[in-house]
Parts: C-alpha cells; structure tokens; sequence
C-alpha cells in the first residue's frame, strides 16, 4: 500500500499544511496509508485528533524516511530532501531556482521531485492549479494587509462627523491575484481602477466594479493559454508615463503583474513613489519574482519617504486554514491523476501532466533551465 506522509512544514513563517482531515479522506478512498507529523496542521487551525478522525495515523518526522510519498506545501531543506528514500515521491511547491541545494540532494536520493508550481493551464489541470489557489488568497490577504497599514477607512461614511472619504485603490496586474484584490478592495467600499495590458482583462475588472485603465497593449500581449507576453521597454515607459497621475492619486497600491518565467516588470519606479502621498501603501506581490516597485524587498516591510511597502512574500500563509484547505484538494486531484481507487500508482513520466511537473525523476534533473543552474 502507498505510504503518504503529510510533514509539519519547517520554513520560517510557513503555517500552511498540505492536507487537511477532509483531504485525509479522499485520499483514504484511493486505498493509501496517510500519516501526518503531529502537530502539523495546529499553525492552520487542524488538530492532530481529527486527522486521525478522517484515518490518518500520527508520526513523528521520522515518518518522511519511510514514505511512498511526501506531501509538502514549500521546497524541504536538502538534508530532509536526502532523507527520503530512493524512488519516493515529493510533491510540493518546488521553486528550483531558489533551491538548487535540495534539487542536488533530491536528484542524488533518486527521488521523484514534483513542482505543483509547474503545472499546466489546460482544463484537465484547473483543480491542481496551485498557483491560481494561493494567488486567490495572496490577493485577498494583500488588500486586507493594505487596510490595515494605511491610516485611513476603506468605505465612504457620512456621519455626524462629517463625510469621510473612500480610500483609493489601484491595481496593477489584474490575473487571479489581481482580480481577487479588486473584488476584495470593493467589498470593502473602496473606489478601485486596475490595469492590465491583455486587452480581455477590461471587461472582468469591470464586472467586479473596478474602473479600467487602459495603457494599451503590446502586439501579441496574450498567449494561447492565456498568459501575458512580455513587454519591450518602450511599452514598459509609455505605460509607466500614463500610470503616474493614477498612482499619485492613490491611498492603496497593489501590484500584481507578471509574465511567466521571466522577471516581473518594473511598472513602478523610485521616482513615481515619491509622488505617492505620505500615509499611502503599497503591496508588491511581485516582490519575490523581481518586483514591479522599485525598492520593494522580499519578504520585508518598510516605509520608505512616508510610503508603507510591503513585500510579503507568503500572503497565503496569512489566511492559513483556507489557503491549506484549498492547496490540500489540488494535490489530491493531483494524487488522483495516477493512483487508482485500488491504491495502485502508475507514473507515466512523459504523460501529459506528470512530464510538466516532474522536475526530477531516476537521478536526473528533467527541467532544463533547473539542469544548467544545478550544472554551474
Ligand atoms: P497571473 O499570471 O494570473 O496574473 C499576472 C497578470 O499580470 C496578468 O494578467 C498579466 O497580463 C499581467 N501583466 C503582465 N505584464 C504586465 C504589465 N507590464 N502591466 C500590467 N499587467 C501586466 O498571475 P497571478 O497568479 O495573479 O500572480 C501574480 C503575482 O503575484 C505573481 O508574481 C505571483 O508570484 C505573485 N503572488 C505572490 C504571493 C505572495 O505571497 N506575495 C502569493 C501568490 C501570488
């Protein structure tokens, strides 16, 4: 029987789980043995007594040694990547690029090393689509952070004391994420505009209230799959120059945008901050992947010239419970995708999934921008 281990996450600030007891329980229906480190969901509001209510057995971390599969939420560090065993599986968000150290040790461990990040935007795949997921909360949580730094309310109030005005919010990249953030600032009673530069974006910003603001597109600005392609730096200026005036006049700005595999582009620069009125805030959630404000940093807040920047890396780990929740029923779709209701799994390496996701297989290092990096 395949042997699932379900670990307590160990990065810093990681409070997010990759199953949860109703997870336990699809996962019992394909016949696996599922063991969860005690303690594991406690940081998302899950108790160790009803993991073990849904049939999951409680181990220690030594579990991991022994398992067909790991289930983790972040990359683990190499020394736990060397623990399991040869020809397990781990399935987690991978980040390769910023995790050679483990990809060696998962690669030398002979470990089946799955990159849910990897995974491709075809129909088949939307309920394992963990990108999509985590960007619902991280877009979510990043306009109830904003709220909380900036010094003033969010909805229009008319009150004996006087009118009180609604914040300003701009958006910046309207995708999963960014589209969440308008819904959210809006619910909150915020007047919210959101730019984009695929042209099919409009009409969803204004479906959700949001007031669009066009910088125009690049030719071609959309892929097939639906992604953005990325801008020349002419664009990048032009779109800059329009979006000035928008950002100088908001209390809130949330900037979202990115172009797949490459470095996320710089809308805002150091210049067109400082026009920002002191008081205001600025979330980057682009701020792990380059940044598109001048001066944001990683997993840092700062204020900056009056400016709050926030560059919250894991905004998901901020609304634990659904964000496991959530994460925990794409990686059981995931598991569904080949193991059978008789608990027999059968990768097929170069399937249509698997081969996107598997980013080590067998003692070799399948995806190629990860097998120069770990070559140099
Ligand atoms: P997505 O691909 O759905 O959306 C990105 C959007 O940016 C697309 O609509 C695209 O057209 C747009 N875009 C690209 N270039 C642009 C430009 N020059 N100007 C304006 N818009 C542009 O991506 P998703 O899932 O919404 O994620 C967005 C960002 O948030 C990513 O960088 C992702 O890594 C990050 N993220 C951060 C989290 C955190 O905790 N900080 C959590 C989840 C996601």
């Amino acid at each position: 029987m395949v042997v699932i281990f379900v670990p307590k996450e160990s990065a810093t600030g990681e409070t997010r789980v990759a199953a949860t007891p109703e997870t336990v329980k699809g996962m019992k229906k394909l016949s696996v043995t599922v063991q969860v480190e005690r303690g594991a969901g406690l940081a998302s509001g899950f108790l160790d007594t009803a993991y073990e209510e849904a049939g999951a057995s409680l181990v220690d971390a030594d579990g991991r040694k022994a398992a067909d599969i790991v289930l983790g939420v972040q990359v683990p560090t190499a020394e736990l990547c060397s623990a399991q065993k040869a020809g397990s599986m781990l399935i987690c968000t991978l980040t390769p690029g910023n995790a050679l150290d483990s990809i060696k040790a998962l690669r030398d461990a002979k470990v089946t090393a799955v990159g849910l990040e990897f995974m491709p935007r075809i129909t088949r795949a939307q309920k394992m689509d963990i990108l999509s997921s985590q960007a619902t909360c991280g877009g979510y949580r990043a306009v109830l952070l904003a709220s909380v730094h900036l010094p003033q309310m969010f909805p229009l109030m008319m009150t004996a004391a006087g009118t009180i005005k609604p914040a300003r919010v701009l958006i910046l990249g309207a995708g999963v994420a960014g589209l969440q953030a308008i819904s959210t600032a809006r619910k909150l009673g915020a007047i919210v505009e959101a730019n984009d530069i695929r042209p099919a974006v409009k009409e969803q910003v204004e479906s959700l209230g949001g007031k669009f603001v066009d910088t125009g597109s690049p030719p071609d600005a959309e892929t097939a799959g639906g992604y953005a392609k990325e801008a020349g730096d002419d664009f990048l200026k032009k779109q800059r120059e329009i979006l000035t005036a928008h950002i100088t006049n908001a209390d809130v700005l949330i900037t979202t945008a990115l172009v797949p595999g490459k470095k996320a582009p710089l809308l805002v620069t150091a210049e067109m901050r400082k026009a920002m009125k002191p008081g205001s805030v600025i979330v980057d959630m682009a701020a792990g992947q380059g940044g598109n404000v001048e001066g944001s940093k990683s997993g840092e807040t700062a204020v900056v010239d009056g400016v709050t920047i926030i560059g919250d890396n894991n905004l998901p780990a901020g609304v634990a419970a659904d964000a496991s929740r959530m994460y925990a029923r794409n990686t059981l779709a995931f598991l569904g995708e080949f193991i059978d209701k008789e608990g027999k799994s059968t990768v097929d390496i170069e399937g249509e999934i698997m081969g996107a996701v598997a980013i080590v297989h067998d003692g070799c290092v399948r995806h190629e921008p990860t097998a120069k990096a770990v070559q140099n």
